[in-house]
């Protein structure tokens, strides 16, 4: 009946429904749920009456480009936009240079992290020629949070766009294979298109519906030959929503902020390439797409695709312009946002940013408000209205395609496996992330893991 901190008064989201509970973290783990203030001794209380707890979101892609992109972002001021925008655990993408294809590039990153990263992670390993037949042996080291492919190239050298090689890979390894799904060959083809134009409308037809619905049926039917679980990330199209939904035994779905939230043209006219990612934002058809699979359950989880690049990078004629935006820290605000509106419901998007990644993903011990799990929280106002500026933004790139966007909906408090990341939206502690665990993955056995407190409440 001791803890470190009590949390009082809030309205939780637990697998029960919404209740009013206090929650007892000790040793970074939740060890009490109830009417607990008053009754356990505690360290600390937090007062959280008025607010909503969360379990706390997972941003399953994200691109904080240490080593070798430092400019643009870096796992500092990443996982600090993280949590200060609610987010308690980060998946890392392979695009860095070097890229992330060996057990030492990805150990250099674990070991970058260490210290530095306000919240949890776990790397991406980049699924490729050149290590195809070692990845059943690198998906599972530790730290690693699978295999990312690029069927299609978009920033950095990773990328394998031939069956052969998607073959190779898919038959290395038994966790569920992410993908970049854009046809490589149609993107070739097409680029001449915005060579000749140099406007920045035209990103969505140069790759185009049929450049990312090829690939996804291209890499659905090799995982259905191969017998291997598929997450298809950030899609983009109404054809692949259709398609994705009748392969949802074995093929989980990522969309994004970005894509929900703006369409072309006006993107693009507001906000030229500052607007310009791949997979691209498209027309309003697509949104609504989206937005239906958001709806009948087809989309499994949200990742931002956080992506910096500096402003003078992104101020290139098109198409020299680099595509990515900046996400990790307004995916929370902009989902919020999109509850108040009445698009989805607080408890599916718990379903998406929280139960959904530890579910499709294997994670130990997070994305649910349980005895046991990780005291990892996210505390919201539903009602605290705030505008996004750059001024907010911690990325290393500072600046977000929301500057000027009011939304109703913020994170106040963050607190990663028991510590209090952010208090009253302001930064406090130190940097406490610590590798994120898997269920199919050896636990990480590096100088500050806490071994022996796994599964001991
Ligand atoms: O727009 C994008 N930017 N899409 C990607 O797939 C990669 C990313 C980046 O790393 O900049």
């Amino acid at each position: 009946m001791r803890a470190e901190l009590l949390i009082h008064g809030a309205r939780v989201v637990t697998p029960n429904g919404v209740e009013t509970l206090d929650i007892a973290c000790r040793d970074g783990k939740i060890v009490g749920l109830g009417d607990l203030h008053g009754h356990w001794q505690t360290d600390e209380v937090l007062v959280a009456r008025g607010l909503h707890v969360l379990p706390g979101v997972i941003d399953t892609q994200v691109h904080f480009r240490e080593p070798g992109l430092t400019h643009k972002e870096d796992i500092e001021a990443g996982t600090r936009g993280a949590v200060l925008g609610g987010v308690t655990g980060v998946f890392e993408m392979p695009n860095t240079n070097p890229l992330t294809l060996w057990e030492a590039d990805l150990n250099a990153k674990l070991q970058a992290a260490e210290g530095r990263a306000w919240c949890d992670y776990a790397f991406y390993i980049g699924g490729s020629q050149i290590n195809a037949t070692q990845l059943a042996d690198l998906e599972r080291l530790p730290g690693c949070a699978g295999v990312k492919v690029f069927m299609g190239s978009s920033f950095g050298d990773l990328l394998a766009d031939e069956d052969a090689v998607l073959r190779q890979i898919l038959q290395h390894g038994q966790r569920r294979l992410s993908v970049h799904a854009e046809d490589e060959a149609r993107l070739r083809e097409r680029k001449a298109l915005v060579e000749a134009s140099g406007d920045v409308r035209d990103h969505p037809q140069w790759r185009d519906m049929e450049s990312a619905f090829k690939a996804t049926r291209r890499i659905v039917a090799l995982a259905r030959e191969t017998g291997r679980r598929l997450h298809v990330l950030h899609v983009t199209t109404a054809q692949e929503m259709a398609f994705l939904a009748q392969h949802k035994d074995r093929v989980t779905v990522e969309t994004t902020p970005h894509h929900l939230s703006m369409v072309a043209p006006d993107c693009y006219e507001r906000l030229g390439s500052l607007a310009q990612m791949n997979p691209p934002v498209r027309e309003f058809v697509h949104q609504q797409a989206l937005w239906q699979a958001i709806r009948n359950g087809v989309v499994d989880v949200i990742g931002s695709d956080h992506a910096p690049h500096t402003l003078e990078e992104k101020s290139q004629p098109y198409p020299n312009s680099p595509s990515g935006m900046t996400g990790v820290q307004t995916l929370l605000p902009m989902m919020l946002e999109h509850v108040h509106a009445g698009r989805l419901s607080l408890q599916r998007l718990v379903d998406l940013t929280s139960v959904g990644p530890a579910r499709i993903f294997g994670i130990e011990g997070k994305g649910r408000i349980a005895l046991g799990y990780d005291a990892d929280l996210t505390l919201v106002d539903l009602g605290a209205q705030r505008t996004i500026n750059n001024s907010w933004i911690a990325s290393r790139s500072g600046w977000t395609p929301y500057d000027g966007v009011r939304v109703t909906g913020w994170p106040i408090h963050t607190v990663v496996r028991g510590h209090l990341a952010v208090r009253d939206e302001q930064l406090s502690e130190r940097p406490q992330g610590r590798p994120i665990r898997f269920l199919d993955v050896p636990a990480v056995a590096s100088p500050g893991a806490d071994l022996t407190s796994t599964g001991d409440t």
